[in-house]
């Protein structure tokens, strides 16, 4: 038996053909497929059927997978009460968390686990995530819950629950690439811990919200909230060298910066920057984006060497609030999205499962003598 770094740094924990990562070229593809080109040409909806499927699907095929995940936009009924009736003060990723787990009780056959069902489960949770986020964050601002349209996309769906109003096209379209770029991303922590769970044969809901239970951490998807705490400190542009070397001195994390695997910019940061660019443009936020780019730059001359650049989260922050998503939202977005890779690799785990159950290396005691409560 071999003993794994900490951390599982470096270890294969499974065979998958769903994602693949070059952390030293910044590679990332999806089935086969770089990132860069699906977020040029492709759509939300059409990378999901990809991750699900293992190709891309044609004209019909797109057409009746999107059918199916618009006619369940909306929750069993039941589920908007159970949102509305939760404290307005409640953190969206642990409303997430509840709401998911709360699908599998709508659910006449939850714990199916085979191919068919465990895609209609996924889809299930694929269609009612946005409107979840959608009607808990109406909720707690006091407003009607918008109900969803199934004329829309994924993405035109979401910002019109959200707002109330049907988005513009260039606002869905960046909602919908910024979708494609959060969907899968090999076995992250999040993916990781989903397949955990359902190699034990549990249920997709369970494994799916112990998926949603990891992604909040702030190490993992919390990050993009923290990029966005961290640019609303910084007073200027002009302050943002001293504000990064001030963390760098006191071993500060950087939120938005690092990875475990890649050790290069992550090439979703690319595409996530020109989004940002265009967005801050266009809506008005030019210092934001300016004193993102001043941060990269710092980071760059001080870490570069160490192998720390951007990673998702950083330039994601921007693009979503430009999109006029509230910064507590921008981890469920994330949630929203990984929804589709989670149940990408849940649906691989079933097909070829052993259960996942590694040893810990005991440096405790051994042989103590039970001393009776009276002589403790
Ligand atoms: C995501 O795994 C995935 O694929 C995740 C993800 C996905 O799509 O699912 O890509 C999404 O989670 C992106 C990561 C979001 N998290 C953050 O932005 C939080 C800040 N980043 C760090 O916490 C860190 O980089 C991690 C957690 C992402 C990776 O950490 P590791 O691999 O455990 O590395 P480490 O903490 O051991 O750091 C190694 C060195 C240390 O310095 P030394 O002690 O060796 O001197 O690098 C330093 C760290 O201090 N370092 C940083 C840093 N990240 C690492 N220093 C400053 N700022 C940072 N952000």
């Amino acid at each position: 038996m071999t003993t794994a770094p900490k951390g599982l740094e470096g270890v294969i924990a499974a065979e998958s053909t769903i994602s693949f990562i070059d952390g030293a070229e910044g590679v990332l593809e999806y089935v086969g497929h770089a990132i860069g080109d699906l977020a040029q040409h492709s759509t939300f909806e059409e990378t999901v059927y990809l991750l699900w499927n293992q190709r891309l699907p044609t004209r019909s095929e797109l057409a009746d997978f999107s059918a199916a995940l618009r006619e369940r936009y909306e929750p069993p009924a039941g589920m908007r009460e159970l949102i509305t009736s939760l404290p307005k003060s409640a953190e969206p990723m642990h409303v997430l968390r509840t709401m998911v787990s709360a699908l599998s009780m709508h659910d006449s056959s939850p714990n199916d686990n085979d191919p068919g069902s465990a895609r209609s489960k996924a889809l299930n949770i694929l269609a009612s995530t946005p409107t979840i986020v959608a009607y808990f964050d109406r909720h707690r601002r006091g407003l009607d819950l918008v109900a969803p349209d199934s004329s829309l996309s994924y993405a035109e769906n979401f910002l019109y629950m959200l707002n109330g109003e049907k988005p513009t096209e260039t606002m869905a379209r960046a909602f919908d690439i910024c979708m494609i770029l959060h969907a899968d991303h090999t076995l992250n922590n999040s993916t990781f811990a989903a397949r955990v769970i359902i190699s034990t044969m549990s249920d997709v809901y369970s494994a799916l919200t112990g998926a949603i239970g990891s992604l909040r951490g702030p190490l993992h998807g919390g990050a993009n909230e923290g990029v966005m705490h961290m640019l609303n400190e910084i007073p200027s542009v002009e302050e943002a060298e001293s504000y990064i070397m001030g963390k760098i001195e006191r071993k500060e994390k950087i939120m938005g910066f690092g990875h475990r695997v890649y050790k290069t910019k992550d090439p979703r940061a690319f595409a996530l920057q020109g989004l940002a660019e265009r967005l801050a443009s266009d809506t008005g936020n030019q210092d934001l984006y300016a004193k993102s780019h001043k941060i990269e730059l710092v980071m760059e001359r001080e870490l570069g060497a160490k192998g720390i650049y951007p990673n998702v989260d950083f330039y994601s922050a921007t693009t979503y609030h430009c999109i006029g998503l509230k910064l507590d939202l921008f981890t469920p977005m994330f949630a929203m999205s990984r929804v589709a890779g989670w149940s990408g690799h849940v649906i691989e785990q079933l097909e070829d499962n052993r259960l996942y159950r590694p040893k810990a290396k005991y440096v405790g005691p051994h042989a103590v003598e039970y001393v009776p409560i009276e002589q403790r």
